[in-house]
């Protein structure tokens, strides 16, 4: 054990009461839906009634998969106003975008700089040709796409307050548990959509969930492959993989087993990342002491304040074997109980852990 791992994280309690009551929540809940979707995302019977997700990389020609999935937009309908961030193709703007018959809206667009090539430009696309089969309050909304003038652009709803790690970090200790367990919830939805299309993630971290003004959380970044290129925090691994490894189910650091299985693990570290108001997963610890530590057992302890309920769906979600991770409809559904029943968060892991020291008797 390094020496950032005995100070900073605790084995995990397996005899924990809480934990029994958490695990034997998420087994009742395992219904024949969830088998269903379990054999869909083996590539298996689609759900009626949802489509599912198209990879644009099927298609011969990624341009026709632009045209089904976007609509191309007249670039005299938007207004550029600043420039907000840089984006691995070139600027991000916000700006307003008019609709004949409709109202203005505030719109962040994504540019394509000059001077690229062909390949650059479908894998710029591609993210619009994914982003535009989604259709969910908690997945960040694609207006449309610039294509047949230059700058090509991506065009997207506004998110007033950025990226949800930022956010966080500005805004220290400001929020309830409720205001907390609801953003969760709403990442939870978002995750239980795009799992239900069949899309897997790969990089769920807070830094690639929106905020926008009312408080609402929406998953963004899509784009495969290209994700974790774009992701400072990937690193490539020993097979060459590039993977962001603090956010990442160790099967699929392990040999790329990728899944809406490995997608709930994530959800576990975004949990804890907005419970601990945008802290660095595993701390300075470098990747390959939190990839032994994960492998010998450890996990990240509870964030302060955090209610016991949230820490145990936390561990629920790093379990090593993948298909006893909660489904994101459990997650979703556990979290909705929760905020009906506010007291179900009071109890907290540090008085909990006080109670355990001051009783002599306890046994785990
Ligand atoms: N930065 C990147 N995308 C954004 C968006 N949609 N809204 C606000 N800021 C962003």
């Amino acid at each position: 054990m390094t020496h950032a791992g005995h100070f900073v994280l605790s084995p995990i309690l397996i005899s924990d009461l809480l934990m029994a009551l958490c695990q034997w929540y998420f087994k009742a809940k395992m219904t024949s839906e969830d088998k269903r979707r379990t054999d869909y995302q083996n590539g298996h019977v689609p759900f009626p009634g949802i489509k599912a997700y198209v990879d644009p990389d099927t298609y011969e020609d990624p341009t026709q998969a632009v045209h089904e999935f976007t609509k191309e937009i007249d670039p005299s309908r938007i207004r550029i106003e600043r420039v907000i961030g840089a984006g691995e193709f070139g600027e991000v703007c916000s700006g307003r975008l008019r609709t004949p018959g409709k109202k203005e809206i505030a719109v962040a667009i994504k540019t394509l700089k000059g001077g690229y090539v062909e390949r650059q430009r479908r894998d710029f696309l591609r993210e619009a040709s994914i982003m535009g089969q989604f259709d969910h309050p908690n997945i960040i909304r694609l207006e449309g796409v610039v294509t047949k003038s230059r700058p090509v652009m991506i065009v997207v709803e506004y998110m007033e307050n950025g990226s949800l790690d930022s956010f966080l970090r500005q805004h220290d200790g400001h929020f309830t548990v409720i205001q907390l367990v609801g953003m969760l919830r709403g990442i939870a939805a978002g995750m239980k959509y795009l799992s239900d299309m069949g899309y897997v993630h790969r990089d769920l971290a807070a830094r690639n969930i929106l905020v926008n003004s009312n408080l609402v959380c929406k998953v963004s970044d899509f784009g495969l492959s290209r994700v974790l290129e774009d992701d400072p925090e990937a690193a490539y691994t020993t097979t060459g993989g590039k993977i962001p490894i603090r956010w990442t189910a160790p099967e699929a650091i392990a040999y790329r087993k990728f899944s809406s299985a490995s997608d709930a693990w994530s959800y576990g570290i975004v949990m804890w990342e907005v419970m601990s108001y945008g802290e660095r997963p595993y701390w300075e610890m470098s990747n390959q002491d939190v990839i032994l530590s994960i492998e010998e057992g450890y996990r990240l302890p509870a964030p302060m304040g955090c209610p016991v309920a949230l820490h145990q769906l936390m561990l629920h979600c790093w379990q090593k074997e993948r298909n006893h991770r909660p489904k994101f409809v459990d997650i979703v559904s556990f979290l909705d109980k929760l905020i009906r029943n506010p007291s179900s968060l009071l109890p907290l892991v540090e008085d909990l852990q006080r109670y355990r020291t001051a009783d002599v008797l306890v046994k785990h």
